[in-house]
């Protein structure tokens, strides 16, 4: 009998090479506690192979776990509320919730809020959202107009060439090089239309890394985002001087704990024009790279090992479910700093309901006395 359990949702997918991660992963966990953790793998609706199908939960519906690893919860809305609603229910989950939030626009946002270097970014407004305007005979009519200034965007970002990517998107669909300011446009139509977008400043440069972050462990792997598939990853691990390590660590820690993930994949790019590495893509808390088609037999093999020591560490050593939302305290600091002396402010509400929050975080202390 196991004495531990581990959920995993499994990553939705029609490539067989995509299960690979899940099988080892069961099989690592499974060896390497001689049984005493077992793995149980679910799918949604369609099943999956050597797992448990999910159809539908109920309120009272109870999650047997130590931990959730979850695997699917940002391509499907149902697997989103099922991780949610293990979290609340108090099973730890990988990764915390916040990340399903995921959207382009507010990620760029906060790492730049919290100090780390991204390309300059825009938020584009579609066009066809609906615009009202009062028609001849007083009727509504639907209108659709753009109105965005191509040319100060483009200016704004520094010029030609730039990026043009879906807000919510994710496996570089939707993803545009905007050489002149005619594709620019047309893209904008085609699809920024109907679909929210970013538009970003490109950054040329000489290395770009990959990072697998896993709880505390980080590889950093070079990689070639414009080579095939399978030829992406670079063998070579001792890429990156000490400093430029050293630096994207703290990046990664930094994104990371203000946006709620344990596990990640991010993307660095350091420029040509001046040196600095830039978060290009940090918000991808899933790995689908994990297959060794795609990564190689060593990566691999290393990145399922630090998976699966990481996971056990969870189980043995379980942490608080951070369900309060990690930029808490960065954001309201900033509201009080700029309220406090405005006159006419009351923070006696505030004050209450902040008092309330603390009161219960302290006690979870009961359970150490
Ligand atoms: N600002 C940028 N400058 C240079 N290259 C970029 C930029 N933004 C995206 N790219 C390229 O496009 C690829 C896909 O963009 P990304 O933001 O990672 O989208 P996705 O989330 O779909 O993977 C990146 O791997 C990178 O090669
Ligand atoms: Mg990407």
């Amino acid at each position: 009998m196991a004495d531990y359990k581990i959920l995993m949702n499994s990553f939705i997918t029609p490539w067989e090479s995509a299960n690979q991660f899940q099988e080892d992963f069961i099989k690592t966990v499974e060896h390497k506690t001689e049984g005493r953790v077992k793995v149980d793998l679910f799918g949604y609706a369609y099943g999956v192979k050597g797992g448990s199908t999910k159809t539908k939960h109920a309120l009272n519906d109870q999650f047997d776990a130590d931990l959730l690893i979850d695997r699917s919860g940002t391509m499907l809305a149902f697997a989103g509320h099922i991780v949610r609603t293990a979290a609340l229910r108090g099973i730890q989950v990988m990764n915390y919730p916040v990340a399903f939030d995921e959207c382009k626009s507010l990620d760029y946002q906060i790492a730049h809020e919290i100090g780390v270097p991204v390309p300059k970014t825009i938020l584009v407004a579609p066009h066809k959202v609906a615009k009202f305007v009062v028609a001849k005979k007083g009727e509504r009519q639907n209108k659709h107009k753009h109105e965005v200034n191509f040319e100060s965007v483009i200016e704004e970002l520094g010029g030609l060439p730039l990026y043009f990517k879906a807000a919510h998107g994710g496996g570089k669909a939707n993803v545009y090089k905007i050489d002149s300011w005619a594709q620019f446009v047309n893209q904008y139509i085609q699809v920024g239309g109907s679909k929210q977008m970013v538009a970003q400043e490109f950054i040329d440069f000489d290395h770009y890394v990959r990072c697998f972050s896993l709880g505390d462990t980080t590889l950093k792997v070079k990689y070639d985002p414009d080579a095939e598939e399978g030829n992406r990853y670079k063998k070579d691990l001792n890429h990156l001087s000490h400093e430029d390590a050293k630096l994207i660590d703290e990046y990664i820690y930094k994104i990371n704990k203000h946006m709620g993930y344990t596990i990640n994949t991010l993307e660095f790019a350091k420029s040509k024009k001046d040196g600095v590495w830039y978060a290009i893509d940090f918000t991808n808390g899933c790995n689908f790279d994990m297959r060794t088609c795609e990564l190689g037999e060593e990566l691999y093999t290393s990145a399922l090992h630090s998976f699966v020591d990481m996971a056990l560490d969870y189980v043995y050593n379980p942490r608080p479910i951070k369900i309060m939302n990690q930029n808490f305290s960065m954001a309201n600091n900033r509201l009080l700093e700029r309220v406090k002396n405005k006159p006419g402010i009351n923070l006696a509400r505030f004050k209450h309901d902040y008092f309330k929050i603390k009161e219960e975080m302290t006690s979870l202390e009961q359970h150490f006395k």
